[in-house]
């Protein structure tokens, strides 16, 4: 019996796995992000604290928070939470992997065929009654997928995914790079380990899929963007800022890269008001990457069962720095 704080609406079933097991809740239950002062008074004393990827937990944040044993975040990427300073106080963080992964990559790849077909362009002209007559030299004429060369930059598991649909379902090219090969992928995808600057340059689209980690932090900018072909496409559906937005709107203005379909930005929720006026060559998504109704919900529920198991002294299925000892 522990008490949990959770900051944000969530679904009933994963309070309920947490009512079970006897765990007194507070909530804030609304969709306002709170401000830290408000976070940290509401989480005061307690256990557990259960947070979404737009709750920063710094270490100003667990100084204030003495009583914490466990934070659960419902989401997969962590880069939200001082994982170090986590760690040094013997606070177990957790995250949401592999429920997510199909339904990430399902979105990384409807906005891989959005943006080379225009999809949401052409919609637009028809609601707006432009639709006259079919023309052979259509205003919404794309580019080809099938058989064309994709980048994938970060080959863990929606990279794979990603990887499984363009090489079964649309006979792409695979190209990838990562921090160590994959053995088993390059078999199954026919796919090639290729150095970045490599990838850059051979890739008709670009797909990201990397944490955000101080390393990954605008591996795309300017230099990265005069590498790639003039005619390539930029999927990001991992973390904003691994892209430097203005560079970004300067390479797409400039021709040097075709557009881009971007469902992460550098400052959640800002989108650079470049990328709202690029209506023919940029594609946006509300940070929808995991948003089936399936898959939230099994993202919450995995939080409350990564809190349960935690708070009853076990290590947490999704334990992410490991080196905590319930
Ligand atoms: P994952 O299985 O951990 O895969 C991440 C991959 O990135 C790993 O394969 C890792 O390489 C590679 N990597 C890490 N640092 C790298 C670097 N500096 N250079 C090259 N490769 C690097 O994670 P995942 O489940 O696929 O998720 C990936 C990210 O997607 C998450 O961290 C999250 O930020 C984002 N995401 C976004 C949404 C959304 O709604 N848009 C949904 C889910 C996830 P190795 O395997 O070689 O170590
Ligand atoms: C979503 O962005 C996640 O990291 O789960």
């Amino acid at each position: 019996m522990a008490e949990i704080f959770i900051t944000r609406r969530v679904f009933r079933d994963a309070i309920d796995i947490l009512i079970n097991e006897r765990h007194t809740i507070d909530i804030n239950d609304s969709d306002r992000i709170l401000p830290v002062r408000e976070l940290v008074k509401r989480a005061h004393g307690k256990a557990g604290l259960i947070c979404l990827l737009n709750d920063r937990i710094d270490s100003v944040v667990m100084d204030e928070l003495s009583s914490l044993k466990v934070i659960s975040n419902i989401a997969v990427g962590y880069d939200n939470i001082d994982i170090a300073a986590a760690t040094q106080r013997g606070i177990m963080v957790t995250n949401t992997p592999g429920v997510l992964t199909e339904t990430t990559a399902d979105l990384a790849f409807a906005l891989l065929l959005g943006a080379a077909r225009r999809i949401p362009e052409a919609d637009q002209f028809i609601r707006a009654g432009k639709f006259k007559n079919w023309q052979l030299i259509q205003p919404q004429m794309g580019v080809d997928i099938y058989k064309k060369t994709l980048g994938i930059v970060g080959m863990g598991a929606i990279g794979q995914a990603v990887a499984k649909r363009a090489r079964k379902g649309f006979d792409m090219r695979i190209i990838y790079y990562s921090l160590s090969r994959k053995e088993s992928v390059e078999k199954e995808y026919e796919a090639e380990f290729v150095e970045f600057d490599e990838l850059l340059s051979m890739s008709d689209f670009i797909t990201i899929h990397v944490p955000l980690t101080e390393k990954t932090k605008h591996m795309f900018s300017t230099q990265e963007f005069k590498e790639m072909k003039n005619t390539a496409i930029l999927i990001n559906t991992a973390r904003g800022p691994v892209v430097d937005e203005t560079a970004l709107v300067e390479a797409i203005k400039d021709g040097q890269i075709r557009g881009a379909a971007l469902d992460v930005f550098e400052e959640e929720p800002s989108v650079h008001p470049e990328l709202i006026k690029m209506e023919e060559n940029v594609v946006l998504a509300p940070h929808i990457g995991s948003a089936s109704i399936e898959t939230r919900l099994r993202m919450a529920k995995m939080a409350a069962m990564n809190m349960v198991e935690g708070l009853k002294g076990n290590i947490p299925p999704n334990l992410v720095n490991n080196t905590v000892k319930p």
